[in-house]
Formats: structure tokens, C-alpha cells, sequence
């Protein structure tokens, strides 16, 4: 088994191949004077190629689907896709408007597909070949263990992402609860946890994506009027668009913590052992 690693997921597919003591395969990537991609796999690709691409940008897709194209010759082609671009544009709302989500899973061809917490499991549906999801929510829990935070709570920041807080919060038996929309007058809303009293605990946020940080840091200014300890937010895929991170720190959060699905600083949580267990059982 060979571990191709794609540009926009070098350091995650280098510890999916140490984890699995796999080789990994050597590429060139480089764009052309009119801004084309280019990539080349400079190592033999053998029988069975595991690729391992986020797909970030348009840019991340188009490499993606070069490098399955350069696989070619593998008997297996499995495709991991940690961070899904486009999932969240799932459903159609007006007549006339793509289905993004379905336009690019029907793009991928492989034998399996396998992302880590897709914004929306449906969307799994539209690959044409097995397509499983994973969730590292578990590992966002075992971050927080070794924190040493005072009367933790995790908290979803919309009744949507209540299972991830849910699943974050299982091993590690704390508490946790989702923040919900209150109107109080015409123009009042008031953001409060559905059911638990946040004053003078240590609070994590957790959301699977955090791009723009708005709905982040909005729910981080609630929380501190409401008395909460200190703030952290984390994710699974650190988006973290423009200015994001400037706006939560900004907000008074002590802390961002996402995985490593899209690498950045704030890529504390590596999902490499994860993967390469789902590999192995490939
Ligand atoms: C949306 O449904 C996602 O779960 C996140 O809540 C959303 O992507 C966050 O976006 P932003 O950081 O731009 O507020």
C-alpha cells in the first residue's frame, strides 16, 4: 500500500504513513505560467494507492482529481478526504441551483471513499463507490481531558452540531449542551444554553466547521455576559477564513483548538491514528 499525499494534506498523510509504517509516495506539485496544476508521482504507485487530499479550495479539488487520474494503473484506489469542500451546500433551496455537494462527490471516482465528519452524512450518497464517514469528536475529548479546566461544559453552538458536543463530551463524562435562539422582544434575541447555567465554568465551544468565526464568536460574547470562566473554541476543520481568527480572539476567547484535516497553527489534534486505523480494516 502506497500513501499519496496531496497538497493541501502533507503533514497529515506523512503521519497516516507512519502510523501505518507505509511508504509514501514522492509528488511534484507546481502550477504552469497560466496558474494549471501540475502534479506527478516520482515513486512506483503499486497495486493499492491510498490518496489523502483535502479539498479546501477549487484548486485542492482539481489536484485531488489528478492524482486519482495518476493512479490509474493501482489495482485499489481508496480516497481520503478529510476536510470536504462544497458538503455544505447539500440541498437546493431555488429552482435553477446546482447541487454542489452531489456534483463533486460524482466527480470522485476510487473504490472507497472515506471523509472525517462531513458536514452532511447524506451527502455520502451521491459518491458513486462505498463512501464512510468518520468522526474525530472523540479526540476533541481527549484534548480537553489533559486541560485542566474548571467544571468543563461543552457546548454546541446551534441545536445542529448537538451530537458532535455529544460525542466529544461521552468518554470524558462531562456535561454538555447546545446554545439556543431566545426572542425576546422584536428586536432583542437573547443566546442562552438550552439547559445548563454556564457562570463560573470553563466553556468549549465546539462546532464541526469554524470559517468566517461569526456564529463563534457571537456565541463567545454571549457566554461571557452570561458569567462563563474562560473560552475556548474548537473544531474539526479550521476553515478559519480571512480574518476569522483575529474576530474570535478578538471576542475574548483563550483558545483555538481544531484537527489537523485542514493544517493550520491551530491544528493541535492530529486524525492520523484515527485514519490509519480505517485504512488498515480497508
Ligand atoms: C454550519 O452549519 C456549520 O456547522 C458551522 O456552524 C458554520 O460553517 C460556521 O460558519 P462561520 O464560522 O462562518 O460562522
Amino acid at each position: 500500500m502506497k500513501i499519496i499525499g496531496g497538497p493541501a494534506s502533507q503533514l497529515l498523510s506523512s503521519r497516516v504513513a507512519f502510523a501505518l509504517d507505509c511508504e509514501l509516495a514522492l509528488c511534484e506539485f507546481k502550477n504552469f505560467p497560466d496558474n494549471e496544476l501540475y502534479i506527478r508521482i516520482l515513486d512506483d504507485i503499486g497495486q493499492e494507492a491510498v490518496i489523502i487530499q483535502s479539498t479546501v479550495t477549487d484548486s485542492d479539488l482539481i489536484a485531488l482529481l489528478q492524482l486519482i487520474d495518476a493512479c490509474a494503473t493501482a489495482n485499489r484506489i481508496h480516497v481520503i478526504i478529510p476536510y470536504m469542500g462544497y458538503a455544505r451546500q447539500d440541498k437546493q433551496f431555488n429552482p435553477g441551483e446546482a447541487l454542489s455537494a452531489r456534483v463533486i462527490a460524482r466527480t470522485i471516482e476510487a473504490d472507497n471513499v472515506i471523509t472525517v465528519n462531513i458536514h452532511e452524512e447524506a451527502v455520502l450518497d451521491h459518491f458513486r463507490c462505498r463512501a464512510v464517514n468518520v468522526n474525530a469528536a472523540y479526540l476533541v475529548g481527549e484534548y480537553i481531558r489533559d486541560m485542566g479546566l474548571n467544571q468543563p461544559i461543552i457546548l454546541a453552538p446551534d441545536k445542529g452540531a448537538k451530537e458532535l458536543a455529544a460525542s466529544a463530551a461521552y468518554e470524558l463524562k462531562i456535561d454538555y449542551d447546545h446554545l439556543e435562539k431566545k426572542r425576546l422582544s422584536g428586536d432583542t434575541v437573547q443566546v442562552t444554553p438550552k439547559n445548563l447555567n454556564v457562570a463560573g465554568r470553563d466553556v468549549i465551544i465546539l462546532d464541526d466547521i469554524v470559517a468566517t468565526g461569526g456564529t463563534m464568536a457571537e456565541a463567545v460574547r454571549m457566554l461571557k455576559n452570561q458569567g462563563a470562566g474562560d473560552i475556548y473554541i474548537a473544531c474539526i476543520h479550521p476553515v478559519l477564513t480571512g480574518s476569522a481568527l483575529i474576530k474570535l480572539y478578538h471576542s475574548g476567547v483563550k483558545d483555538v483548538i481544531a484537527t489537523d484535516t485542514i493544517e493550520k497553527a491551530v491544528s493541535k489534534i492530529s486524525v492520523a491514528q484515527l485514519l490509519a486505523g480505517i485504512i488498515r480494516d480497508l
